[in-house]
């Protein structure tokens, strides 16, 4: 079913809590693909009921970045969403989220903000106040459709974290499902940006997986000093790739390791024409 009003969500839930049904929620900014699937049927078969949103945030797009251009495929959404056995998809206007007018600055809008430890690295970095965004919606969500569950992820691994970093920090009554990243077989990890890849350009593009897959099979055989495992990416590099970063970092906070371990997660982000990618690997066993 779809829904474009917080007041039919709110009537729906209110309707299955009453019945004691539990309430999955997959935040989306739609143009769904087997990723977004994936998460889907986890909430589908954990939960009994599912709910899909589907916005393009505004507020977590910098200036400069592709708000006007992201993909929007509702009627595909929708589909996806009813063949997988979603209750409901979600779909709001930027004037239904963000009221009348919708002045969008930090000046008119409650935002918020997650702890500058978390923001001021790997995507943060160059996105300055896109997780302000993700926060600020995302708590938005949970305070609508009051989700038992919601599932997220781990492609946007700093994103989850975040998130999860939100929830305890604030006590909302939520659990966090972290779901593995879905690939192509080629390793390139989905993501709805892929769509703005040409063919020659997506065959670039599998270098991050390359480069994460060849680290951890490193780290596999006992190497754990992180300039050495840097090095293993550089010959995997050419012109084409205009790095943005490769970092080793906490599982859980994200702070900097001094050597690979278990807990250590390979952040990498890079360019390849003007399409900006993102992927990661945890190296536990
Ligand atoms: O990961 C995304 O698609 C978005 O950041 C999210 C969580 C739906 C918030 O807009």
């Amino acid at each position: 079913m779809l829904i474009h009003t917080i007041d039919e969500v709110r009537e729906h839930v209110k309707k299955w809590k009453k019945e004691g049904l539990s309430v999955g929620l997959v935040p989306t900014m739609g143009a769904l693909h087997d990723g977004h699937k994936s998460l889907i049927v986890n909430s589908v078969e954990k939960c009994d009921k599912t709910v899909v949103s589907v916005f393009v945030n505004p507020i977590q797009f910098c200036p400069g970045e592709d708000l006007d251009k992201y993909p929007r495929t509702l009627e595909e959404d929708n589909n996806l969403c009813e063949n997988a056995g979603v209750d409901i998809v979600f779909a709001p206007s930027p004037k239904e989220m963000y009221g009348e007018g919708h002045i969008l600055s930090n000046d008119f809008l409650t935002y918020v903000i997650p702890p500058y430890f978390y923001v001021d690295k790997l995507c943060g970095k160059s996105r300055v106040g896109h997780f302000d965004g993700v926060c600020t919606v995302v708590n938005k969500l949970f305070n609508i459709v009051q989700p038992d569950f919601a599932f997220f992820g781990q492609k946007d691994a700093q994103q989850l974290i975040i998130i999860k970093k939100m929830v305890n920090d604030l006590n909302i009554p939520v659990e966090i499902v972290a779901c593995p990243i879905v690939r192509e077989k080629s390793g390139l990890a989905l993501s709805s940006r892929n769509k703005y890849l040409s063919c020659t350009e997506k065959e670039e593009a599998v270098v991050l997986s390359k480069i994460l897959f060849n680290i951890k099979a490193c780290y596999n055989t006992g190497i754990v000093d992180i300039e050495a495992l840097k090095d293993t990416a550089y010959s995997l590099l050419n012109e084409n790739h205009d790095l943005e970063y490769l970092e080793f970092r906490d599982e859980n906070d994200l702070s900097e390791k001094e050597k690979a371990d278990e807990n250590t997660r390979v952040f990498i982000a890079l360019k390849i024409g003007n399409v900006r990618l993102i992927d990661n690997i945890s190296l536990k066993h």
